[in-house]
């Protein structure tokens, strides 16, 4: 059961993972063993590895945070059904999915009920992005058909999954990226505006709205004059949900907009999400996107994928800017 290990907090990938091949998987009473077929590199993983996330790795520590795969064996206290079934494996940062089988815990797994055909990178997928995008689309503003959003590295995954369920659920988009090949990206997959970053942002998202405003916007770069663009054509008590850092700052949102319109500032984070919210309910969100998945309907592109013994071209690539689209390991030929 091979599976990659970091073996160092901090430095170059390069010297501090490898492939090593792990014990016989050992399951407790409550666990499962999985066979995994595909798991993502996130930029969560790569900020694991620096020491940089809200978990911190237990040296030698296993990685990758999410994917899919097929149960192969259950602990004494799980339902023997679950054997030969395909599952979604939630992140816990403390299991390690880049690897040829894994053993989580059963409450660690969602099984599918989605037919073979659904495309398994997409799957893998589905536990952080797709989740993520739905989440920052209906709990915080109670948004109507018809109502804009605003939301920034919108070429991102995240970006692809709140454009697609924001159009099937009527409402419309203006999309920030920060180059033009994105741009292109964004508005074949069907964004209202795209706007690219520049320094009047501010008054070019003012003019894309043509006077309306914006009820929510998803911001990922932290970087506050892209916040105070979107916040400009934001409605007054809007919201503005922080989903990532991308440029490593502080969120902020210009004081006099917090104080006289009440602007509100949040953040979403999955790990949260994923302890919060109930089982049951858990299961009901990811079983409609992976409908969605099954349909063709919810994707965001992928660049490439290698097998874990390339992981050092793997993660190099995972770290590149302007890619077109997110990069897996298939530890094994995913079953058709
Ligand atoms: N809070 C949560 O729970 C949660 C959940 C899921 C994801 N996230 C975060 O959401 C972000 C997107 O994740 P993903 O998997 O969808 O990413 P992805 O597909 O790998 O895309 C990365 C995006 O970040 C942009 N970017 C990178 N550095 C930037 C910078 N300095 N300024 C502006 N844009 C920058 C890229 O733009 P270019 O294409 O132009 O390089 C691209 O749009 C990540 O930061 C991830 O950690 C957070």
């Amino acid at each position: 059961m091979r599976h990659l290990s970091l073996t160092a907090v901090g430095g170059d990938l390069n010297d501090t993972v490898s492939l090593v091949e792990g014990r016989e998987p050992v399951l407790a009473p409550g666990d499962v063993l999985v066979e995994v077929d595909a798991a993502p590199v996130n930029n969560a993983d790569l900020l694991f590895t620096m020491g940089w996330f809200a978990a911190q790795p237990r040296l030698p520590q296993a990685l990758g945070a999410e994917g899919v795969g097929r149960v192969v064996r259950v602990g004494d206290d799980v339902d023997r059904s679950l054997t030969g079934r395909r599952v979604l494996i939630l992140p816990t940062f403390v299991q390690g999915t880049w690897a040829e089988q894994i053993v989580v815990p059963a409450h660690s797994i969602v099984p599918l009920s989605v037919t073979d055909e659904a495309d398994v990178l997409q799957l893998a997928m589905l536990p952080v992005n797709p989740a993520t995008a739905r989440a920052l689309l209906h709990d915080y503003v109670a948004l109507r058909p018809g109502d804009w959003i605003g939301l920034n590295l919108a070429n991102s995954a995240v970006g692809h999954y709140v454009i697609t369920l924001a159009k099937q659920a009527g409402i419309k988009t203006l999309a920030v990226v920060r180059r033009e090949e994105a741009a292109k990206q964004v508005r074949a997959l069907g964004a209202d505006a795209v706007v690219v970053d520049s320094p009047e942002l501010g008054e070019r998202i003012a003019a894309a709205l043509n006077g309306e405003h914006l009820r929510l916007a998803l911001e990922g770069t932290t970087d506050p004059e892209q916040t105070a663009a979107l916040v400009r054509s934001l409605e007054d008590g809007g919201t503005v949900v922080t989903f990532a850092a991308a440029t490593g700052q502080a969120p902020s949102v210009p004081v006099g907009d917090l104080i006289y319109r009440g602007i509100v500032l949040r953040a979403f984070f999955i790990l949260n999400w994923i302890r919060d919210t109930a089982p049951e309910k858990r299961q009901e969100v990811y079983a409609e996107l992976a409908t969605l998945v099954e349909q063709g309907v919810l994707k965001a592109p992928v660049e490439a994928t290698y097998s874990l013994q390339d992981h050092q071209a793997a993660l190099s690539h995972a770290a590149r800017p302007e890619r077109t689209g997110k990069i897996l390991f298939v530890p094994r030929n995913p079953r058709s």
